[in-house]
């Protein structure tokens, strides 16, 4: 078994670059199905969750050049691309499922496994259905696949999302792109992603108006044509090496994302104690300096312009280790607390109730054995880890894979005592 082995405390200091988002990446790289020909996406983080899109392009008939260390991505789709995501590529990466506006919306037709239970959260898929029903798709459930077919093609709407998911928002733009007339979008997501894919689809030659607002207009056109698209800077990662730079009470410059992409998570910074400063490079940056100790702070989850999901794990770490009592209430996943019984294993003081979390700070946590449940739990146990005292080690590794790129290369240039091991476990022994 492959493990983190950390140990603390360490105030992290130094530069890190961020490049692309992984939540928008994955879907840029779905989007270009919907044009033949050679489109070309840079700033592409060097992830598995990349390696796993370009396994499932490649089964869809496209050819792919990856280069994760320049991050570039070149992908060559063919006339008519293969309709079917299989579930062992859909289980691998939820996010598979961004291939099914684009085929429908191109191909008239798509088949794609269900993700099933996911680490945090059940995850509907009731709204992608529902829009693209009411574009005229046909959708039914076959043996564990998503069904959906247009033969005569799909045809614009009006469709109200009942909450402004990201994942239907960028699947309903994706299919309505090629659509028989204009599709509105009501209550739509305006994450910076989503921003970053409309913007990738007016290059290709889409028509969409409203882009970053809660109501999208798509008028569909005959056809697209490839591009060759930047992708936006990952603000989650961005936002997790501020948040490194709090909890541990170190100082971290960040390059390829501005704190414009995060709106009220830097002021959170400022009220736990932290100076912030902008800093100029490619794609934005900024400066995060923590005080010795933070104070607590009040942070509740919420749709874009909100307080990111993602980030949610570091405002309980950093909240483990501040001056007073914290609250963190989450509104978007309801399993997103598996990670609390690990971060308890730290010493931290966590106590659930419904969405709600009371967090007491304590003065020091002390490092332990812990678990990462999902990405965004396994960087932020990685980070208490490190202002933790002694001796720290993180399973499930892998999950941090799929979302930040040589994190533990980062880690050490900022100073951490951190490395990568394979560690036997009882069931390796005879
Ligand atoms: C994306 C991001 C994820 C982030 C989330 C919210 C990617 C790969 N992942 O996930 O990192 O945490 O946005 O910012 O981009 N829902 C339904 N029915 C639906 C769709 C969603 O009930 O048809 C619910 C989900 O169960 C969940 C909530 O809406 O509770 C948020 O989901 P959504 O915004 O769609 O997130 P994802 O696109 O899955």
């Amino acid at each position: 078994m492959e493990v983190l082995r950390l140990t603390g405390p360490c105030r992290l200091n130094g530069v890190v670059e961020v490049r692309g988002a992984k939540n928008s990446v994955l879907k840029l790289m779905a989007a270009t199905l919907l044009a033949p020909g050679r489109s070309t996406i840079v700033n592409v983080p060097a992830i598995l969750d990349v390696t796993i899109m370009v396994r499932l392009l490649e089964r869809l008939g496209c050819t792919i050049d990856y280069d994760a260390q320049a991050g570039e991505v070149s992908i060559d789709v063919p006339a008519a691309p293969g309709i079917r995501a299989d579930y062992e590529l859909v289980r691998a990466m939820r996010a598979s499922i961004s291939v099914l506006g684009p085929l429908v919306g191109r191909m008239g037709q798509a088949q794609v496994a269900l993700p099933g239970g996911d680490a945090i959260g059940s995850r509907g898929l009731d709204l992608h259905e529902a829009g693209l029903k009411e574009m005229g798709a046909e959708v039914h459930l076959d043996h564990g696949y998503f069904v959906a077919a247009a033969p005569h093609g799909l045809y614009g709407t009006h469709f109200h999302l009942d909450f402004p998911s990201v994942g239907a928002t960028e699947n309903l733009v994706m299919a309505a792109v090629l659509a028989d007339g204009t599709t509105v979008l009501d209550n739509a997501a305006k994450e910076p992603e989503i921003v970053d894919i409309c913007t990738m689809l007016v290059e290709m030659g889409a028509d969409i108006r409203g882009i970053g607002t809660s109501q999208l207009t798509i008028s569909g056109v005959s056809e697209l044509h490839p591009v060759t698209h930047r992708c936006v800077g990952d603000r989650i990662v961005a936002g997790s090496w501020a948040f490194a730079a709090v909890i541990t009470g170190g100082s971290i410059e960040v390059h390829g994302a501005g704190t414009e992409l995060l709106p009220h998570v830097f002021e959170k910074l400022e009220t736990a104690g932290a100076v912030v400063e902008r800093v100029e490079a490619v794609g934005g940056g900024f400066r995060v300096t923590g005080p010795t100790r933070p104070h607590s702070v009040r942070i509740s989850t919420l749709p874009y312009p909100g307080f990111p999901t993602d980030l949610q794990p570091f405002a309980i770490a950093l909240n483990a280790v501040a001056d007073g009592e914290g609250y963190v209430t989450e509104n978007l996943f309801e399993a997103r607390w598996r990670f609390v019984n690990e971060l308890a294993r730290l010493g931290a003081q966590v106590s659930v109730d419904g969405n709600h979390a009371l967090i007491t700070g304590v003065p020091e946590l002390s490092g332990a054995e812990v678990e990462a449940s999902d990405i965004r739990a396994g960087a932020a146990l990685a980070i208490a880890g490190l202002a933790a005292t002694g001796v720290s080690e993180i399973s499930g590794v892998s999950h941090i894979d799929r979302g930040y790129e040589f994190f533990v290369d980062k880690l050490k240039s900022l100073g951490a005592d951190i490395e990568r091991i394979e560690r036997a476990t009882v069931l390796d022994i005879d």
